[in-house]
């Protein structure tokens, strides 16, 4: 799947880009989720390993970030559409994932009315309730989240779906983020009105 679409040919229709941004919940070098997010191709990954922890007194006026929240701020609000890969920490969402969003979530929020889609590679629950949580939080946030498909990955049991890089080597979790990714696609276009071959 490509929210790159190729351009136009003289024979056929222009296709609709969507920019999507993904963000992985683990800072780990060889994390399984950032694997997961790698496996999506042509999907730019944003990196959030830069942005200090949430305090408000670095801001400097109404509005005025650190320059990392900023950079961070404005790929957010350039994107068309989020994927979330993260993974399950005790029950809930990431401490890095959480922060990122509650920093693009300062006035003026930067998350509202897109389309997102979740991925999760953790240890015996897959992520699901982490999953759930990011949901939530993101109806704080005015995020429309893909329903289904639902993708949890165990991601330490054998067969190794990763290698030691956090490369994702499982086909059939390939095949579950094509789809999710598919399906995200349309999703953002149509909240957007538009067609996957509108011009
Ligand atoms: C602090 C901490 C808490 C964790 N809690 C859970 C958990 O509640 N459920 C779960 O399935 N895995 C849990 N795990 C396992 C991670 O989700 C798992 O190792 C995952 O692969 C880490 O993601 P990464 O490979 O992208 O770094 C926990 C790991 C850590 C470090």
């Amino acid at each position: 799947m490509s929210l790159r679409e190729e351009s136009s040919t003289a024979h056929a229709p222009a296709k609709t880009v969507l920019r999507g941004a993904a963000i992985s919940g683990s800072l780990r070098r060889a994390s399984a989720n950032t694997g997961l997010i790698r496996a999506g191709l042509q999907i730019d990954h944003v990196d959030i390993s830069d942005l200090p922890l949430l305090n408000t007194d670095l801001e400097a006026a109404a509005g005025a970030f650190p320059l990392a929240v900023e950079a961070f701020r404005d790929k957010v609000r350039g994107a068309d559409c989020f994927l979330f890969a993260s993974p399950e920490y005790n029950y809930s969402i990431s401490g890095p994932l959480k922060n990122a969003l509650d920093w693009a979530s300062r006035p003026p929020n930067r998350w509202g009315d897109r389309a997102a889609a979740i991925l999760s590679a953790s240890g015996g629950s897959g992520g699901d309730r982490s999953q759930y949580h990011i949901r939530h939080v993101g109806v704080a946030l005015g995020i429309h989240f893909v329903i289904k498909p639902e993708v949890f990955t165990k991601a330490h049991q054998l067969p190794r779906k990763f290698d030691d890089d956090g490369n994702l080597v499982d086909p059939e979790t390939r095949e579950q983020v094509r789809k999710l990714l598919l399906a995200l696609q349309a999703f953002a276009l149509k909240l957007q009105g538009k067609s996957a071959d509108s011009e």
